[in-house]
């Protein structure tokens, strides 16, 4: 299996200018970095995974960070999340990258739903599937942090101040019939599969499934969503293609201290400062 590590990807400034904040939509709690889901796309084209024209699927949308890249880069998207905020503040993207695109991109189609369910049937076998999924209800309880300690004050009303990023976590996904994002544990794992089952139907032979995630510390230990991510994609029949770590993802100052704060205890293994880039292949039968 390819691996590799991924320096210097991250980039506010590319969100900013292609994703301006909508002042009557609050922000997603959960959005992917612009210069990751560019290297994402321009790292898949060398590596063949699709090409320009390519049919993309993107369960669990959100307001569509990988969609807009990969429409810029001349792809058709095919997009799920259930909720109609997210998708309506997709649509608005998508249209402004239309307006401000002198030829005409492919098409985007949002299905307001669960990705668990059966997805459209009128969509077309995906050439790959792109994402990152929820994952942060499933392991958040009990981080020892400094981090937990800033949720903590919160919660108790003290008003310690926080950083917008701090206050969007705590409020989490807005509330949406499926909503993954508020199941933990085993319910979490068993509905994702869910999500890789579909992804692996929709996919066309030998076509690719790229997740995102990004490990995480519960009760001082390491929680590898990397590693339950392909265990449970492999059961549904994805076979591990490459493996990237995108170095530099603790951005925030609360990330930062929090990852100092283990280094200082001497556990340089619970510092977490990268996301993972999994990439699977759906096998041909040939
Ligand atoms: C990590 S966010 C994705 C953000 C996206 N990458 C972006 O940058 O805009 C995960 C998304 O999955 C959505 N989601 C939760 N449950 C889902 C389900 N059953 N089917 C599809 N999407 C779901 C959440 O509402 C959330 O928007």
């Amino acid at each position: 299996m390819l691996t590799d590590d991924w320096f210097d990807v991250y980039s506010r400034a590319e969100r900013k200018a292609m994703m301006p904040r909508l002042d009557a939509y609050p922000v997603h709690p959960a959005k992917m970095d612009m210069g990751l889901a560019r290297t994402i796309f321009e790292k898949g084209l060398e590596m063949r995974l699709w090409d320009h024209g390519n049919a993309i699927g993107n369960p669990m949308a959100g307001d569509g960070t990988e969609a807009l890249i990969f429409r810029r880069g001349g792809c058709a998207i095919y997009a799920v999340e259930p909720v109609p905020l997210y998708a309506a503040r997709f649509g608005i993207y998508q249209q402004r990258l239309q307006d401000a695109t002198p030829f005409k991109l492919h098409t985007w189609q949002m299905h307001l739903g669960d990705a668990r369910e059966p997805w459209p049937k009128t969509w077309p076998a995906l050439d790959a599937v792109v994402f990152s999924p929820t994952y942060e209800a499933a392991v958040k309880a009990g981080d020892e942090g400094p981090y937990a300690k800033g949720l903590d004050h919160l919660r108790a009303g003290e008003g310690v101040p926080v950083a917008e990023s701090l206050r969007t976590r705590i409020t989490g996904y807005d509330e949406a019939p499926g909503q993954i994002g508020f199941l933990k544990g085993q319910d979490w794992k068993d509905a994702m599969k869910l999500v890789y089952q579909r992804s692996y139907e929709h996919t066309a032979e030998g076509g690719f499934m790229v997740t995102v995630t990004k490990n995480v510390r519960r009760n001082s230990t390491l929680v590898k969503i990397d590693a339950i991510v392909t265990e449970d994609a492999g059961a549904v029949g994805w076979q591990p293609y490459a493996h990237f770590r995108a170095l530099g993802a603790a951005r925030s100052l609360f990330a930062r201290t929090n990852n100092q704060h283990y280094l200082d205890r001497g556990q340089p293994e619970l510092v977490v400062n990268h996301e993972d880039i999994l990439v699977f292949q759906k096998p041909s039968q040939l």
